[in-house]
């Protein structure tokens, strides 16, 4: 997976490299990339954004500016771009990002993504440039790059090798495997503590009766959280 974040603060995503999954994910060879927009701005002074016509608060990332981004990194004309790779802009109102989503961006080779800033973007940009609108949830954020964080850690997550061990993002919350609902409790050592003891079934060694438990317990939390009901 090569993903491109197109954003005015690249120097964020240093930290992000440094997370143990995104490592991992780096040394087999997937990349993430931030992409500067000032770099390649045609306006002087490195400006990107711009007041909103009509007035009202705030600044508007420009068309020229992100045009001239995507056509430096990619050498076509990005109205062309995303036919060829999904060109995602970060914003509260788009695509509600969840697990089915994720899996979705873990399966594409290539992926960009588009960080606003302050008011956001100008339309255009998302009607001719973007193939999708993501947002991580309905609530607004000074910008996209946590979003675009966000994103690449549960799509990083994802390709295989890059957790501890592999099964653990098989049977994880609203995955396929647990029918979208949430995960079933986890308890470690001690087996008891003040009083608080571990469900014995656990303890038991009986792999196939463990199994069933967890998938009860899973089910029991997506019936008691209507939000995470299993998937049809
Ligand atoms: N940019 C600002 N708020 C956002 C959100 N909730 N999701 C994705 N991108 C955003």
């Amino acid at each position: 997976m090569k993903a491109d974040v197109f954003t005015l603060f690249p120097q964020w995503f240093d930290w992000f490299r440094t997370q143990r999954h995104v490592e991992n994910a780096l040394a087999l060879g997937h990349q993430v990339e931030a992409v500067d927009l000032r770099a390649t701005t045609p306006l002087k002074w490195g400006q990107v954004d711009d007041t909103p016509f009509g007035g009202g608060a705030g600044m508007v990332l420009r068309v020229d500016v992100v045009e001239a981004a995507l056509r430096a990194r990619y050498g076509v004309d990005p109205v062309q771009l995303k036919d060829t790779r999904r060109v995602i802009a970060l914003t509260p109102g788009g695509r509600q990002l969840d697990d089915a989503y994720v899996g979705e961006l873990a399966a594409s080779d290539e992926i960009t993504l588009l960080c606003g800033r302050y008011e956001g973007f100008d339309e255009r940009i998302l009607e001719h440039f973007c193939s999708e609108q993501l947002s991580i949830g309905r609530y607004v954020l000074a910008g996209g790059e946590l979003a675009a964080m966000v994103v690449l850690d549960a799509v990083l997550r994802k390709l295989p090798g890059t957790l501890g061990k592999e099964e653990s993002a098989v049977e994880e919350s609203f995955s396929e495997a647990l029918e979208g609902a949430p995960e079933y409790p986890h308890y470690t050592r001690p087996a008891e503590w003040r009083g608080w003891t571990v469900p014995a079934i656990l303890l038991s060694g009986h792999h196939a009766r463990v199994a069933e438990w967890r998938r009860e317990q899973s089910r029991m939390r997506a019936n008691l959280d209507p939000a995470h009901r299993p998937l049809p």
